[in-house]
């Protein structure tokens, strides 16, 4: 008898612990689901490059060629309950797929991005020490020129009233462009930190 009622006993203690288990993963799980962040997307769309357009006579000329690049910047915040603070957004242009020729940079200002939102930034550099007789050879025979767009920020997240710590935004843009000068924007990749549980954690930490 006493036997029984110890062995009931245990198995209602082991009965709560699984409870109790259970309900911790049950909270962790709402409160994960509700503090994970995504981050926003971010392409480089719009980019004219004059000097590659074949009908712009003067870019036979190397003195008279336009040495401009114009381009587009989008970023998208798609979370519908959390906004994005971004500080300075820093653009690195490289010709080819590598960072063996930096042709030049470009800054965007910091800015709050809403829920659900999406942004447009058109900006302009002039290239520097960009190898134009390798690109025209590469568009005149109907390839594409390759150029590489690194966008680098730090964002934080808001959470209903506060803000995440500050995380490193990286994203890997590859550009081609034909011989009209211009091109259609693809992602490589995106690099982003150590994300979803870590920020979950964190969240207890701030
Ligand atoms: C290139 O343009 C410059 C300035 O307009 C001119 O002086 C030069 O003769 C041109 N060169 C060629 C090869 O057309
Ligand atoms: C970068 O790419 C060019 C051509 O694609 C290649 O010749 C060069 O060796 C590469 N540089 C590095 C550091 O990988
Ligand atoms: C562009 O930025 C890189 C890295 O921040 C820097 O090393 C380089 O000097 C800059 N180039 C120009 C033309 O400002
Ligand atoms: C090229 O870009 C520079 C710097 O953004 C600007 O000052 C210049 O007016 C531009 N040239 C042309 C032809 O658009
Ligand atoms: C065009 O030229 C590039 C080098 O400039 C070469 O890699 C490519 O294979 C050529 N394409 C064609 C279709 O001839």
């Amino acid at each position: 008898m006493s036997n029984y009622d110890f062995s009931s006993s245990r198995n209602s203690c082991a009965c709560h612990c699984v409870k109790l288990i259970v309900s911790l993963g049950v909270i962790a799980l709402i409160l994960w689901l509700s503090l994970r962040t995504t981050k926003p997307k971010c392409s480089i769309g719009d980019v004219y490059v004059r000097g590659l357009d074949k009908s712009v006579n003067s870019n036979n000329n190397a003195t008279r060629r336009d040495k401009n690049i114009s381009f587009q910047l989008n970023v998208k915040n798609e979370m519908k309950d959390k906004s994005v603070r971004y500080d300075g957004i820093i653009l690195n242009f490289y010709y080819g797929t590598n960072t063996s020729y930096p042709i030049g940079n470009f800054t965007f200002d910091g800015f709050k991005q809403g829920k659900d939102k999406e942004a447009f930034k058109s900006g302009m550099i002039e290239t520097h020490n960009m190898p134009w007789d390798d690109a025209i050879k590469a568009v005149s025979n109907g390839s594409k020129a390759i150029f590489r767009v690194d966008v680098s920020s730090r964002i934080k997240y808001k959470i209903t009233f506060w803000y995440t710590k500050k995380h490193n935004y990286f994203v890997e843009n590859k550009v081609e462009i034909d011989d009209t000068g211009k091109s259609r924007a693809q992602q490589l990749h995106c690099c982003f930190g150590v994300f979803g549980l870590t920020l979950f954690v964190l969240s207890f930490l701030l």
